[in-house]
């Protein structure tokens, strides 16, 4: 099997003029990928993307959580019965960038993990520096849940165990090749590698040796070598458990 693209923005407008291109050179290289929404005009940029081997996932980003109310629910929901969407998010806590009120991460995130529970679907979680919040939130959720993501991993290795133990999945994007991401890598070290999952976030952080250019879907390969090593394991069968994981957390039949 070749690797998978758990979490890609291919709707961005930094792939207005090539975005063909770009999905062409990516599934040339890759198994398939996942294109993610952060708000409603996004999640339906994404689901125009979908097409064999292109899947999308729909919801809102704790950035815009304060838009939320019913009637944005109601689209989600809508959105999400179309063909090809496969969870819902991104969705979670933002305490770095606070650009909505923590009152209103929570309300549209538990207005999210509702729906989730509710239409069997997993989930894709943005947790950035709200560890404690979010884990409270989604420990409380766990039971129920389909599945869960938790998308570029940034946080201690005890928050990597604790959300392990909940069940869930650990997301590894480029950043963990960064010089300075000890952190991450001693993340990586206690998640299991039937638990492990490989991301870019395009067109975010790109992986060392490419960092600082504008990241495709198929750099995914630079962070699941600098994972691969890390874990001590070949290339080859790292992209096979991997992306066996991704089918099993999106709930996609095996190959
Ligand atoms: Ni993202």
């Amino acid at each position: 099997m070749g690797l998978v693209d758990t979490h890609c923005h291919l709707q961005s407008k930094r792939f207005h003029d090539d975005q063909e291109a770009a999905i062409t050179a990516s599934l040339e290289r890759l198994d398939w990928l996942v294109v993610i929404g952060d708000d409603v005009p996004s999640s339906e940029a994404g689901l125009k993307l979908v097409r064999e081997q292109v899947y999308a996932v729909v919801g809102v980003h704790p950035y815009y959580a304060k838009d939320m109310d019913d009637a944005m629910l109601a689209r989600v929901r809508t959105l999400a019965g179309e063909p090809g969407v496969i969870g819902l998010g991104e969705m979670g806590l933002d305490y770095f960038n606070e650009y909505s009120p923590r009152e209103d991460q929570a309300r549209a995130f538990h207005m999210q993990l509702e729906l989730a529970c509710d239409l069997d679907l997993p989930i894709v979680i943005h947790n950035r520096e709200a560890d404690a919040d979010c884990y409270a939130i989604l420990s409380d959720y766990a039971d129920r849940l389909k599945g869960c993501i938790m998308h570029c991993f940034g946080s201690p290795a005890e928050y990597a165990e604790k959300f392990v133990d909940l069940g869930f999945y650990i997301s590894f994007a480029g950043n963990v090749t960064f010089a300075k991401a000890q952190q991450l890598r001693d993340a990586v070290a206690v998640v299991p590698l039937d638990r492990l999952l490989v991301e870019t976030d395009a067109p975010y952080l790109a992986p060392v040796p490419v960092r600082g250019k504008r990241c495709e879907p198929w750099y995914v390969e630079h962070t699941a070598a600098c994972i691969a090593a890390l874990k001590g394991v070949d290339v080859d069968s790292f992209a096979d458990q991997t992306t066996a994981n991704a089918h099993r957390v999106y709930g996609l039949t095996q190959l």
